[in-house]
């Protein structure tokens, strides 16, 4: 694996893209036009920037990093991409519409790959020029950080493929865990279902936003309290993911809370748009409720 391709240049396919070329490999960008792919490198050479203050990395190091990743406008310059990774939204009509565009240019022995958080893979690959080349390949944000990243093969996808995403996950210094293929796969059904659960208990007025987030934070010892972390994966996204997990297995326990609904109609995405279960204009996040 030499030059990959990510489609999608926001918080996840930058992530992604900064992790690949850290680790030697080259990068292909893109986005819906190349200011905004340009607008995704831009941002990776702000996080950069601060990881050589904090003397992390030397400017060399990060410069060569940057170098790696060439932003570009269409799908023309993935041609000779081993592997090409869609990040795009979670919306199954605009993947879709990826992998079709995508799937022209795919190299005769190139994996196309899907960092989905919900949408099952099968489904997904019968669009992709190759299912037995089409995998899922699920990484958490952020990307640089998050030590894990699920493979999760369609009905399809054949063993090679299958071997080259865990070698390509290994080489990332990620843990792989192989995942099936239901919405969700294997940690997103079980983080998504607590978010939106968290979102009722708001809703039903169970508790504030602050100490939803310490109860979670101090009682269970996780990192971030579920509604930081609602803002922090995106509230639109987790809105999409649920209403897979809803609309795939009709099962009425994966409805999204109403009160998710409520912040998506009104543009509060979270971290993304400066305001979602928190206000991030100021200093320190203040709760919007
Ligand atoms: N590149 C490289 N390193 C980075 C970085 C980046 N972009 N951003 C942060 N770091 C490094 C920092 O330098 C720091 O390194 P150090 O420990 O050596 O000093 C380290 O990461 C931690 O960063 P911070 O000190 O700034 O922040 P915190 O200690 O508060 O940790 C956090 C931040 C890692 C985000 C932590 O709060 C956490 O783990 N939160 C939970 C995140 C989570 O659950 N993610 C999964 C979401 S679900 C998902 O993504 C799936 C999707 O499909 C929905």
């Amino acid at each position: 694996m030499q030059t990959v391709g990510i489609i999608g240049a926001g918080i996840m396919g930058a992530g992604i893209a900064q992790t690949v070329a850290s680790k030697g490999m080259d990068v292909v960008l893109t986005d819906i036009s190349l200011e905004i792919a340009e607008k995704g490198k831009a941002g990776i050479a702000k996080g950069l920037a601060r990881l050589v203050a904090k003397e992390k990395m030397t400017q060399a190091d990060a410069d060569a990093l940057l170098a790696r990743i060439t932003p570009v406008g269409d799908y023309a310059a993935m041609a000779g991409c081993d592997l090409i990774i869609e990040a795009a939204t979670e919306r199954e009509d605009i993947k879709a519409r990826i992998f079709e565009a995508a799937g022209k240019v795919l190299g005769a022995n190139a994996i196309m790959a899907s960092n989905t958080s919900s949408i099952p893979i099968t489904r997904m690959a019968s669009g992709s020029p190759d299912p037995a080349r089409f995998c899922g390949l699920h990484f958490f944000n952020p990307v640089p950080v998050m030590g894990l990243v699920e493979v999760i093969p369609g009905l399809a996808t054949s063993q090679d493929t299958i071997d080259r995403m865990k070698a390509f996950g290994e080489r990332l210094g990620k843990t792989v865990v192989l995942a099936g293929d239901a919405p969700g796969f294997v940690v997103n059904r079980i983080l998504c279902p607590m978010l939106n659960e968290a979102i009722f208990v708001l809703g039903e007025g169970l508790g504030s936003v602050e100490d939803i987030d310490a109860g979670c934070r101090i009682g269970l010892n996780h990192p971030m309290g579920p509604l930081t972390l609602c803002d922090f994966v995106g509230l639109d996204t987790l809105y999409e993911i649920m209403k897979v997990f809803h609309a795939t297995t009709g099962d009425p326990k994966y409805r999204p809370a109403p009160l998710l609904q409520k912040y998506v109609e009104a543009g509060w995405y979270g971290r993304k748009t400066g305001k979602g279960f928190y206000d991030y204009s100021g200093e320190k996040p203040v709760p919007t409720r």
